[in-house]
């Protein structure tokens, strides 16, 4: 009981948000360049149209790039402008929830191909911003958030690299479709988007995937996955979510874990925090960003509450949530161990915001510990620790501290390529 009580705050923590898709917007297919040496004077952003096979699908463009010109995000914007209906649309086609609703007897969301009975279509809310032809930085966020999450390292990190950030299908502006969710379905989502969003955008293109609590043990399980892993060129994890293996064994009972016992306290805390989230009172999402935004809460804003609050609104948010957290303590998942594991080809970056009262740094110590006991003969992987003074979500806490880590990443790892 407490084992599964374990698993699942932690997979929790790791975030998602809840998404309701932007009904207006079709799919539209756009780059946005921001190419800081055009114009000395005015660093400006050239959006680029490509693949304009339909007409709606030329209409839907247009919004998007317009959307994105009125954003005025250039070289000089050091963060992104919310978007209340979200930013662009890929509509994701997957194999993997029409059995799932079958089961469910639940009203389908998405298009169910009736004659192959297997395809079902979500809409996934993303971003790209920065110039295609750099290797790509995929971020990923964490439960109740969304891509806005990332509003102070997307504008810094595009300054160099092509920056992607989606939404988890069941959050923020994304389909939230009424079905099991477990942390496979993330895996594959992230692992489709890197095949059909950034690899098919040149030759030997690579990839750092980067995610927080919920999203960075996406990340890391996307990271593992063979279907990609070769194209992974390296994993950042931010408060990275996850159970370890055997946390009960003896070796681990001998003395009073910190590990577990940091994790158990978390649990309820966690657990009331996002009921809280979905509530839907600004007032209290604020009040618990406030408890995870530990050092410094001044980022603590209108438009972030906002950015957790009206995808909250959509009439299955709060069934997805409740099927996220009954599910995701199913056991499912695979152990962090296990995933470490299988990166032994990939690079971690560990950003760790080192107050978390949700995931303590004792889960960042032992990712250390797991990953060299694993990987002390793999020439192609290490991983490096930057500890820095944030809570739960050190990205939008201590967002230069983070970017710098991860710049300083990306050159390294992309760099040896
Ligand atoms: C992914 O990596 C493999 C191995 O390096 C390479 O052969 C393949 O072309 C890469 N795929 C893409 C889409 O770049």
């Amino acid at each position: 009981m407490m084992f599964q009580g374990v698993f699942f705050v932690l997979v929790l923590a790791t975030g998602s948000s809840s998404a309701f898709a932007p009904t207006s917007l079709a799919a539209g297919r756009y780059n946005v360049v921001s190419t800081t040496q055009v114009a000395a004077q005015s660093p400006v952003i050239v959006v680029e149209t490509t693949s304009t096979s339909t007409e709606s699908e030329a209409t839907a463009m247009t919004m998007q790039s317009s959307f994105l010109q009125d954003l005025q995000l250039d070289a000089s914007t050091t963060r992104l402008p919310y978007s209340p209906t979200g930013y662009s649309t890929w509509k994701w086609k997957t194999h993997h929830s029409s059995q799932n609703q079958q089961q469910q007897h639940a009203a389908p969301v998405g298009s169910v191909d009736p004659a192959s009975n297997v395809q079902t279509t979500h809409s996934i809310n993303y971003l790209e911003v920065g110039d295609p032809s750099k290797p790509a930085i995929l971020l990923v966020h964490g439960f109740g958030a969304s891509s806005y999450h990332w509003r102070y390292n997307i504008p810094i990190l595009a300054q160099k690299y092509n920056v992607y950030a989606l939404d988890l299908l069941g959050f923020g502006w994304s389909d939230k479709p009424i079905m099991d969710y477990d942390a496979s379905i993330w895996r594959d989502q992230v692992v489709d988007f890197v095949n059909e969003i950034i690899l098919v955008k040149g030759k030997n293109r690579k990839v750092a995937i980067a995610g927080n609590s919920l999203g960075g043990y996406t990340a890391m399980y996307a990271s593992s996955d063979t279907r990609i892993k070769d194209n992974v060129s390296g994993c950042v994890l931010l408060n990275a979510a996850g159970k370890f293996r055997d946390p009960e064994a003896p070796d681990v009972k001998a003395e009073p874990n910190p590990i577990i016992k940091s994790i158990s306290s978390a649990i309820q805390r966690f657990v009331i925090a996002c009921s809280f989230v979905y509530t839907k009172q600004p007032a209290r999402i604020e009040q618990i960003l406030r408890q995870v935004y530990p050092i410094n809460d001044a980022n603590v804003d209108s438009e972030l509450v906002e950015s957790i609050r009206t995808p909250a609104l959509d009439a299955s948010a709060a069934e997805v949530f409740y099927r996220v957290i009954t599910k995701t303590g199913s056991g499912k998942q695979p152990y962090v161990d296990d995933i470490l594991k299988e990166l032994d080809t990939v690079p971690v970056l560990l950003a760790w915001g080192e107050s978390d009262p949700w995931i303590r740094s004792a889960a960042a110590d032992k990712i250390q510990r797991l990953h060299a006991e694993f990987h002390k003969d793999d020439e192609r992987s290490w991983i490096k620790r930057v500890s820095i003074d944030a809570g739960h979500c050190p990205h939008d806490e201590a967002p230069e501290a983070v970017n710098d880590a991860i710049l300083e990443f990306a050159d390294t790892i992309f760099a040896s390529q």
